[in-house]
């Protein structure tokens, strides 16, 4: 049985006063969230990780947003896994469709990134999705397959089955536009199918497949109860301490 995973993405939003006010009413919730096997967690801007980690400590998953796949060097502001480590963060997100608009973030690099988290024992939570252009064309499955395929490039099968994917199909992050939970479980099923094909069926069994994309308390419950979407990666519905609790509840 895989786990529930609900992971909020803070994306560039949230002083450190403003992330601190949160984490210290969200700690509380790691207790209920673990009462119904669900993992819950929140990926926030570098700036705040240290302090919500300290809040939190392991009560909710804290993750990094982005990673360098160096361990250190002459890359102007970037941020690398020793730093990540240190202070005890354990997840990172990788290829969230943003990073990949504006920030030139390639499958390839995020093979590269990935291999950089397993190596330190940290979990990637990688991101896939199509554009509304692609959706259009029904070229959803050859588009986010590539996507797998080449982010997943040498990864062995121990370290795939800690891996969490997520799939938002660009066109309903932040649109309000969410996919419908047909094409959310069609799209994480057939995901799972091209990990069977890389791997083997227990392998692809033991992956979290998340589903993202203008969820929110009112919607979710309808996206957890597919077979092949194991939980979700929440934006605007999680920056509010009351609709992230919703979150929670709901799925209940
Ligand atoms: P949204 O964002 O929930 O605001 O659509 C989801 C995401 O980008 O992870």
């Amino acid at each position: 049985m895989r786990r529930k995973l609900l992971l909020g993405n803070w994306k560039m939003n949230k002083t450190i006063s403003e992330a601190k006010a949160f984490a210290k009413e969200a700690k509380e919730l790691g207790k209920e969230a673990r009462a119904h096997k669900i993992d819950m967690g929140v990926c926030v801007p570098y700036l705040c990780l240290e302090s919500v980690k300290k809040i939190l400590k392991s009560s909710l998953i804290v993750a990094s947003q982005n990673v360098h796949y160096l361990e250190k060097g002459a890359y102007t502001g970037e941020i690398s896994i020793p730093m990540l480590k240190e202070i005890n963060i354990g997840y990172c997100l990788l290829g969230h469709s943003e990073r990949r608009e504006y920030d030139n973030e390639t499958s390839e690099k995020c093979n590269l990134k990935m291999k950089a988290l397993f190596a330190n024992n940290m979990i990637p939570i990688y991101c896939c999705g199509e554009s509304l252009e692609t959706f259009n064309e029904g070229k959803t499955k050859a588009f986010v397959k590539e996507q797998i395929v080449t982010g997943l490039k040498d990864i062995s099968a121990e370290d795939v089955k800690k891996l969490v994917i997520a799939y938002e199909p660009i066109w309903s992050i932040g649109t309000g536009k969410n996919a419908s939970k047909e094409i959310a479980e069609d799209i994480c099923k057939f995901i799972r199918k091209v990990l069977r094909e890389l791997y083997d069926t227990k392998t692809a069994n033991k992956v979290r497949i998340l589903y993202g994309g203008s969820v929110k308390p009112e919607n979710i419950r309808e996206y957890l109860s597919q077979k092949n979407v194991d939980g979700a990666l929440v934006g605007g519905a999680s920056l509010d301490i009351n609709s992230y609790r919703q979150l929670l509840v709901n799925i209940e």
